[in-house]
């Protein structure tokens, strides 16, 4: 799998610094509020669990699955494939997500959240693709910022392969023209 790496963007060092730094932050923030994390599945799964290890406060960690649909269209659809089973009313927030790219899926489900009466909804998210924005959104927390390139690795996939490499990198063009 190592060997489909063209560039590794962020090293793992790197991601653990980090996110120990944003669970600190969080920490100070959420001190008495006891929130609910919300991780977006699939890709948030090791980002949240890096968090989780250094978030010494209390706070519930839930999961949705979000598919988003964006054609060719700068709209979008955002499809819930799994919702929440808890209540989030009056509830502080924070969903967990691995990048922003054009920042539909986040601003979607921010507002879907603020409507349903959370206290406040908030987003720690690994990493950035500023080029790549179609709609403004809220990133609090923020660990990066990558350049305008597919990245894979911690979490995010390439085809659902390449979730389980510790680090954030480039493939090399020949696997995208693989079968
Ligand atoms: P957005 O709605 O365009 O901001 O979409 C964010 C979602 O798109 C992320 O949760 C990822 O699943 C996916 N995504 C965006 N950019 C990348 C990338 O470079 N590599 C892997 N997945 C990506």
């Amino acid at each position: 799998m190592e060997q489909d790496i063209k560039e590794i963007l962020v090293t793992q060092t790197q991601i653990e610094t980090r996110t120990k730094e944003l669970a600190h932050e969080l920490m100070q923030d959420y001190q008495d509020k006891r929130p609910i994390l919300i991780g977006l599945l699939k890709g948030s799964v090791p980002f949240m669990a890096e968090l989780l290890k250094h978030l010494d406060i209390y706070a519930q960690t839930e999961f949705m699955v979000v598919s988003s649909y964006h054609g060719t269209v700068s709209t979008g659809e955002i499809h819930i494939l799994k919702d929440l089973d808890v209540s989030i009313k009056d509830r502080h927030l924070v969903i967990v997500e691995d990048i922003v790219d054009t920042g539909l899926t986040l601003n979607t489900i921010m507002d879907l959240l603020m409507h349903r009466g959370a206290a406040s909804v908030e987003v720690v998210c690994l990493l950035d693709k500023p080029s790549g924005r179609k709609i403004p959104v809220r990133v609090k927390y923020l660990g990066f910022t990558v350049p305008n390139e597919f990245v894979v690795g911690f979490g995010l996939d390439y085809n659902e392969y390449y979730r389980n490499l510790p680090y954030i990198g480039v493939l090399k063009e020949e696997v995208y023209s693989r079968r």
